[in-house]
This record gives structure tokens, C-alpha cells and sequence, in this order.
């Protein structure tokens, strides 16, 4: 499974991607206005054209997802070009992330704006990775109409779950992937049963779209999802940092750093 950072601060895609298991980045209109509240707050100006090519070209050889923010058919193609065009030349490596149904106010009549976007941008060549999947169903219909990527919200799947059940929770705990509990919306037990689902249907009628699981909050649901077959998880820097962590990993580190004695450490000292 490919580990992309779902965050728009360089410094955390910098230090994840010097780590060398970077394979990707995904940024979000929320994820950049965090950043850029970062950088303000210290009293330091931005010039976001600057920024996001500086973000390209730190993840070289690694896939960028930018979002349009337009939502209606003609905008979305327009602004979806219009960045391809402005930052792919950087590093060669943009994806536009365009939303699975962008008729948030449900109006009638949009329902396809996202689909039309997806095929449009990618008869044109431009690599899509449609967003905010919520059913397989979603994840079918955007690979159909040309998505390499499809990206599940697991983590929002599990807010929207226990929120509907008046379950108390924070954003980064765990919520059981085995829907034992019997919840479900429409069939779909947590986030991680959604991105099975996809992963599934995409290898039984051979598809070739790549699953990327998005909206993940703990390592617990990182695993679970390569072990749902998921092709691609996007993960919040502290979740990537939290893959290396175990208490007996610290434990041994201290123990064999005190056992180290000098015979054994002055060995390889002075020598090429
Ligand atoms: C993915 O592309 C999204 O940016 C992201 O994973 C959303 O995560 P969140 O639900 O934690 O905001």
C-alpha cells in the first residue's frame, strides 16, 4: 500500500518525504487554509502560487492532489485545466481532485456535475482523483467515467455513524471495522468496511481505478485499511509518525543503548 501525507504544511511534507517512504501528497480547501493560518500566525505573508509549486517540487516523484473549489460543471473543467496547466510543469506529478457529487445544496440537475468534470478532465489527459466517495456506488461511477483515483472518507463515514447514534467521540479514535456493533448506513458498517467494499467490487470487474483511503485517523485504521486491500492511504503527519511508535520499541532502544560498551562501540571508531 502506497502512504501519501493528506496535509498542505511543507514543513511536514518535507520531513515525511526527506523520510523516503513518501509516495504521495493530498491537500484540501481546509487542509491549505490550515497551513496558511499557520504561516500568518507566525507573521509571515504567502504567496500561495509560490507555496504550492514549492510543495511540488518537494514531493518529486510522488503524486499531488490540488482540489477545485468551483462546483458547477463548466467552473470545475476550467479551474481543473487551469491548474494542471499552472503547476504540473513543476514536477510532472498533479492530480485534480474533483468531488464524486458536488450539488451540495441539492439542486437539481447537478447531480452529474462531478461525473461530466471527471470525464472531461480526463479525456483531456489530466489524471482526476474524485473526492469525497461516501458509497461504493460513488467509487463505481467515478472510475467509470475516467478517475484514476477514488478516495473513500473513512473517517467521516465512522463521524457520521456514531454522530446519527448519539455515540460521543473524538476525530482520532478508533471505531471497530467489523460493524459488530450493528450499526450501518445503507450496508456500509465503518469506514473501513467502505473502502473493503470498493476495493472488492474494483477487483472483481477488473477496474483499474487505484482506492485511496482518505480520512484516516489512527494507525489501527491505517492498517485495516492495506489490510482491506486499499492501494493508497493519505495520513495527517502525526499518524504517519505514530506508525514508528511502540512503547517496547523505546524500551529496547533504551536497554541496548545502556548495554552499548565501549569495546564493542570504539570498534568501528576511527576506521573508513
Ligand atoms: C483526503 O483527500 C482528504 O483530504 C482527507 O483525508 C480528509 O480527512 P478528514 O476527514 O480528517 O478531514
Amino acid at each position: 500500500m502506497q502512504i501519501f501525507i493528506d496535509s498542505a504544511k511543507l514543513e511536514e511534507i518535507k520531513e515525511a518525504y526527506n523520510a523516503g517512504i513518501l509516495d504521495g501528497v493530498t491537500t484540501n480547501p481546509s487542509l491549505i487554509k490550515k497551513a496558511v493560518e499557520e504561516i500568518k500566525k507566525r507573521g509571515d505573508g504567502i504567496d500561495m502560487e509560490d507555496y504550492i509549486k514549492e510543495i511540488l517540487k518537494t514531493a518529486h516523484n510522488a503524486r499531488v492532489s490540488l482540489e477545485v473549489t468551483e462546483y458547477i460543471y463548466d467552473k470545475m473543467v476550467e479551474q481543473g485545466r487551469k491548474l494542471f496547466k499552472m503547476f504540473n510543469p513543476a514536477a510532472k506529478n498533479v492530480y485534480i481532485k474533483i468531488p464524486a457529487n458536488p450539488s451540495f445544496e441539492g439542486e437539481k440537475g447537478k447531480e452529474f456535475d462531478g461525473l461530466r468534470a471527471i470525464k472531461t478532465l480526463s479525456q483531456e489527459g489530466i489524471p482526476v482523483n474524485c473526492t469525497l466517495v461516501f458509497t461504493p456506488e460513488q467509487a463505481l461511477l467515478a472510475a467509470k467515467a475516467g478517475a484514476k483515483i477514488v478516495s473513500p472518507f473513512a473517517g467521516r463515514i465512522d463521524d457520521y455513524l456514531r454522530t446519527k447514534n448519539n455515540i460521543a467521540f473524538d476525530k482520532s479514535d478508533y471505531y471497530p471495522a467489523d460493524g459488530k456493533n450493528d450499526l450501518n448506513d445503507n450496508g456500509i458498517v465503518s469506514g473501513i468496511d467502505l473502502v473493503r467494499q470498493i476495493a472488492e467490487i474494483f477487483k472483481k470487474h477488473s477496474i483499474e481505478a487505484e482506492v485511496l483511503a482518505a480520512s484516516i485517523r489512527n494507525t489501527r485504521q491505517a492498517r485495516e485499511a492495506a489490510l482491506a486491500g486499499a492501494d493508497i492511504a493519505t495520513l495527517p503527519f502525526e499518524v504517519i509518525k505514530e506508525l514508528l511508535a511502540h512503547y517496547k520499541t523505546r524500551e529496547g532502544m533504551r536497554s541496548f543503548t545502556d548495554d552499548a560498551i565501549p569495546e564493542y562501540v570504539n570498534l568501528t571508531k576511527g576506521r573508513n
